[in-house]
């Protein structure tokens, strides 16, 4: 039995093809659509080239967040999701809509959080000086960049870093940890302590370091 999972995108989709990669190495999910908010998503021609059912809902298209949430749940509940997994949109979504997929949504960002939640969390923690940085795959709630962490990566910040060159490495864990969190999710390995994440085979609770 395969997950069978959306997955929602802005723009270069690299997080996508790591997840389409290992789907190809038998990671047990259906991609049944990708969707964008933008058009010209570079990750749209990719999943298209892939063979997978592309879809646009552009935020643009909507004066309200409420109806754009709404104009997106209406393309995603037809797909009968199991998982819904934000690879890099750069959306805010309405509780209305994270609580419809409640438990059944989740995200990675480019930090560990709950440090650095938002925009340019490379910048950010460079400026605050932090010896380390990584990324973080999380179930969605309400709160922007909050909910049950699933799994972190840390790359250590070098000297002579930029907020290019630590988010290239960065990315590069990314492209680990998600692949890695969904299969655990597709498996029936993740279990809620109250807020927190448990996976039942206590030997997958690794690290990921640099
Ligand atoms: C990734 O670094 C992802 O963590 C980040 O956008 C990038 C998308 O890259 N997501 C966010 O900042 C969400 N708050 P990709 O399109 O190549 O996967």
């Amino acid at each position: 039995m395969s997950l069978r999972i959306v997955i929602l995108i802005s723009g270069g989709g690299s997080n996508m093809q790591a997840i389409v990669r290992a789907r190809d190495a038998g990671l047990p999910v259906e991609i049944v659509a990708v969707i964008s908010n933008r058009a010209d998503a570079p990750g749209l021609g990719l999943a298209a080239a892939a063979g997978i059912p592309v879809f646009t809902v552009a935020h643009t298209d909507y004066t309200s967040r409420a109806d754009f949430d709404a104009a997106l749940s209406a393309a995603i509940d037809p797909l009968r999701p199991d998982l819904v997994v934000l690879a890099g949109f750069m959306r805010v979504l309405g509780a209305d809509l994270v609580g419809r997929y409640g438990g059944r949504m989740v995200n990675i960002h480019p930090s560990l959080l709950p440090a650095f939640p938002g925009l340019h969390t490379h910048a950010r923690a460079l400026a605050a000086g932090c010896k380390v940085h990584g990324a973080t795959v999380h179930f969605v709630t309400p709160e922007l960049d909050h909910g049950p962490i699933l799994a972190q990566a840390v790359v250590p910040v070098r000297p002579g870093d930029d907020a290019e060159t630590l988010a290239a490495r960065v990315l590069k864990l990314e492209h680990l940890i998600y692949p890695r969190a969904i299969g655990w999710i597709a498996r029936g390995l993740v279990k809620m302590d109250g807020d927190r994440v448990r996976l039942s085979d206590a030997s997958l609770e690794q690290w990921v370091f640099e």
